[in-house]
């Protein structure tokens, strides 16, 4: 991809001049910030604790009872990829044909990593790096439109997104839901600047007449939030015959966007598409197989893979746009306390209690990542915690796929219509 590297970016920001910040998406040059390599902490904290482990991991393959402390070891276990038998990777994968002990290491990997980063003592660390006047920049006269917005991340969002004076659009499925979530954001911030949007992003015709209608509306789109999402265990069908998991992770978030880009480029050089992934891709590479009928179903596994379409693509949409003004950026928001992960992972939210980070410190990468100037930000980047993070886990195997996203991005147009 032809996207300057993080290195590239890190020297840009060692560049970059310093100044008063509190102004609505100050230049660079306005920031007073001192640059931070990205993962710096993290990737010492992550070096202390975890690399003997994962050298363990990656080379010799022990089960995990030999090599992690006992707490840690009840805790990631309830992850549900952790104690899944090993999965083969389904014939349609797009990477190479890996089979279910690199499958199993990853998704081992991948659950140390998450226990010592994505909870909330991981935030509580990484927040001891972050600027506060990274947040204190105002969003008056922005509009922003943050999908799956009455709970959880997307509610904690759209809420901080108001209370900084932006105009907000709630899109929700559900109008009772919606209502009540409108008017908590209204009273909580006093900005009357808030609007409910209704919308089922499982239904692309749906999704069509939605952005046919808000487009009428000929307003500039600062700021797009994709935040819906869910982890369906079992394989349901929409009344479109598409996987649900894929029809609201997937092909949602690619036709919303692709529909909306009008109104984005109209808010150039300001505009902004985030979309909330998920540390979960790091178990999976791409797979051609997008609604999973040619192995057996998955619903985890479904999930991460569409969390590795959002990243793929949010690099891909970034090349694509790259002259247009628009900055596309993915985000793991870690693991946070919602609706959303006390329904689909019961076991993660039960063994996690205590440990999963709040709704707001799920949100505030995303909010960061409305507030920041664009300059301080990495095109088609993968963010965590105020700064960018690995695409890949070392050795995992699922870097290869990525320059296979065009071919993904033609099935979904077809799919999709869009
Ligand atoms: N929480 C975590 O630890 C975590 C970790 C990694 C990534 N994420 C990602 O964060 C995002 C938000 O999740 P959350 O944890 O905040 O879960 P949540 O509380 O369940 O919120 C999900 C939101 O998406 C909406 N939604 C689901 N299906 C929809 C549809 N068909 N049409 C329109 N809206 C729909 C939900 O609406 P209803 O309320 O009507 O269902 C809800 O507003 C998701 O993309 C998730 O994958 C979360």
């Amino acid at each position: 991809m032809g996207r300057p590297s993080t290195a590239q970016h890190c020297a840009k920001r060692h560049r970059a001049g310093d100044g008063e910040g509190g102004v609505a998406w100050p230049s660079l040059a306005a920031q007073n910030r001192p640059p931070r390599p990205p993962l710096d902490s993290r990737a010492l904290s992550s070096a202390l604790f975890s690399f003997p482990l994962l050298f363990f991991f990656f080379f010799f393959s022990p089960p995990p009872s030999l090599t992690l402390p006992e707490r840690a070891r009840k805790n990631i276990s309830a992850w549900p990829g952790i104690s899944s038998p090993p999965r083969a990777e389904s014939g349609g994968g797009t990477a190479s044909n890996e089979g279910g002990r690199c499958s199993s290491r990853r998704t081992a990997a991948f659950g140390l990593y998450g226990f010592t980063q994505f909870t909330k003592s991981g935030f509580v660390e990484h927040a001891k790096k972050f600027r506060e006047e990274d947040m204190q920049i105002r969003l008056d006269g922005k509009n922003c439109l943050v999908t799956g917005a009455n709970s959880g991340i997307g509610f904690a969002t759209a809420e901080g997104l108001a209370s900084r004076g932006a105009t907000v659009y709630m899109l929700c499925r559900n109008k009772e839901r919606g209502e009540t979530a409108l008017s908590q954001i209204r009273s909580k911030t006093g900005n009357m600047d808030v609007h409910l949007e209704i919308c089922d992003l499982s239904s692309i015709s749906e999704v069509k007449s939605f952005a046919t209608k808000f487009s009428l509306t000929d307003k500039p789109l600062h700021v797009l939030v994709n935040n819906a999402g869910l982890l369906e265990h079992k394989r349901v069908t929409t009344p479109d015959g598409l996987e649900l998991n894929f029809a609201v992770n997937v092909a949602a978030t690619y036709s919303l966007t692709e529909l909306v880009m009008p109104l984005l480029e109209k808010a150039a050089p300001d505009a902004r598409v985030i979309t909330v992934a998920s540390g979960g891709m790091y178990t999976e590479p791409l797979n051609k197989d997008l609604q999973f009928s040619e192995s057996n179903f998955d619903g985890t596994q479904q999930y991460a893979r569409n969390k590795r379409v959002q990243v793929a693509l949010t690099e891909w949409w970034a090349e694509k746009y790259s002259k247009k003004g628009i900055g596309f950026y993915s985000m793991h928001p870690g693991w946070a306390d919602t609706p959303g992960v006390s329904k689909s992972l019961p076991g993660l939210s039960e063994k996690l209690s205590g440990n999963l980070r709040s709704n707001d410190e799920g949100a505030d990468t995303v909010i960061w990542l409305a507030l920041q100037p664009k300059e301080k930000l990495a095109p088609g980047a993968f963010y965590f915690d105020r700064a960018e993070a690995p695409k890949h886990l070392k050795f995992s195997g699922t870097a290869a796929s990525h320059g296979e996203i065009g071919s993904i991005v033609d099935s979904l147009g077809s799919i999709c219509g869009v």
